[in-house]
């Protein structure tokens, strides 16, 4: 049987990713030989959504392939803040730990921002304290968040030209939108920031050079909205009677854009080999200066 031919506009993310783990697992192959133990990564999940459980478990088995010890902790849905900030203050006092990850959304009734303050910026491999946050801000990012971050290294991966270009990002979220514009910013891209509010979203779609799309509804970029030979990353995750669903109709902007990811496949693998390479981070950051901020 014929195989299909390779579209070359379509962004492998699974063999992107697949190439930063093989880096990340030397590197963590070689930080066991130095310094006796393996980098860690701690995640705490609340609850039992089964969206977030699958996340859970796609990290651990990335880490187990990439030589990341990691421990996995749980707490049941009625537990509430002050046990919820007991399980994350232990994690975080392990020496063992380099990451600390507490899967994000909690249930309703638990406050996020006290775990996020919680959680160190030297052991911060979401990237989502202030103080990681700001640095993305002045151009110095330690632990970047993983989505943006790994967009970054797929638009690197396919010599995506950023210094110039005009980039247009839909979605303002403290984990995706915003840390994307800020790193598209510090990469010397122009940056155009659209969210729900934005008027005449797609005058400002048409402008771009690279187009980032995520808001997390289905069908939102259509082909009209996009300039011919725009690079297109669709970070939007929707799951639908149809299965699961980016922001973009790719059929159509497939013929339109010069370098598109598909969903999935594009920005979810790299998504997690990003916080594997993260953790390997904080690890020899953590060696090399404590818990001392750093830059
Ligand atoms: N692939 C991955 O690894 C990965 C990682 C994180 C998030 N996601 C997905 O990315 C999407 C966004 O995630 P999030 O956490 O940033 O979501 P969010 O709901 O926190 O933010 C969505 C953003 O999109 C904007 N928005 C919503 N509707 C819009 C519209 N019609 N026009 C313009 N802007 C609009 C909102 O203003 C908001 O800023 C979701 O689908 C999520 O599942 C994927």
């Amino acid at each position: 049987m014929d195989e299909e031919p390779i579209d070359e506009r379509i962004i492998d993310g699974r063999a992107v990713a697949a190439r930063v783990r093989a880096r990340v697992a030397e590197q963590a192959r070689q930080f066991a030989v130095e310094h006796g133990r393996p980098p860690g990564l701690a995640t705490l999940l609340v609850g039992d959504d089964p969206a977030s459980a699958l996340y859970v478990q796609l990290k651990h088995r990335a880490c187990e392939e990439v030589g990341i010890a990691s421990i996995d902790r749980r707490l049941p849905a009625s537990v509430d803040q002050d046990g919820l900030m007991a399980v994350v203050e232990e994690l975080v006092a392990d020496e063992a730990v380099d990451g600390v990850l507490v899967q994000m959304p909690l249930p309703e009734h638990l406050d996020p921002e006290p775990v996020v303050l919680a959680v160190p910026p030297a052991k911060d491999v979401d990237g989502f304290h202030p103080a990681n946050v700001g640095a993305l801000a002045l151009g110095t990012p330690l632990l970047p968040s993983c989505t943006p971050a790994g967009v970054l290294t797929l638009l690197d991966e396919y010599g995506v030209q950023l210094a110039g270009a005009d980039a247009v990002v839909i979605g303002r979220s403290r984990v995706v939108g915003m840390p994307m514009a800020l790193l598209l910013l510090s990469r010397d891209a122009t940056v155009t920031v659209t969210h729900a509010r934005t008027r005449g979203l797609a005058e400002h779609v048409r402008r771009a050079d690279v187009l980032v799309s995520a808001a997390g509804v289905p069908g939102l970029v259509t082909a009209d909205m996009v300039k011919p030979g725009a690079v297109v990353i669709d970070v939007g995750t929707t799951r639908t009677e149809q299965g699961l669903r980016g922001d973009v109709e790719f059929e159509a902007v497939r013929e339109v854009a010069s370098l598109i990811t598909p969903v999935p496949g594009g920005v979810g693998p790299i998504t997690i080999a990003t916080l594997l390479a993260n953790t390997v981070r904080a690890a020899q950051l953590r060696v090399a200066h404590g818990d001392r901020p750093v830059r």
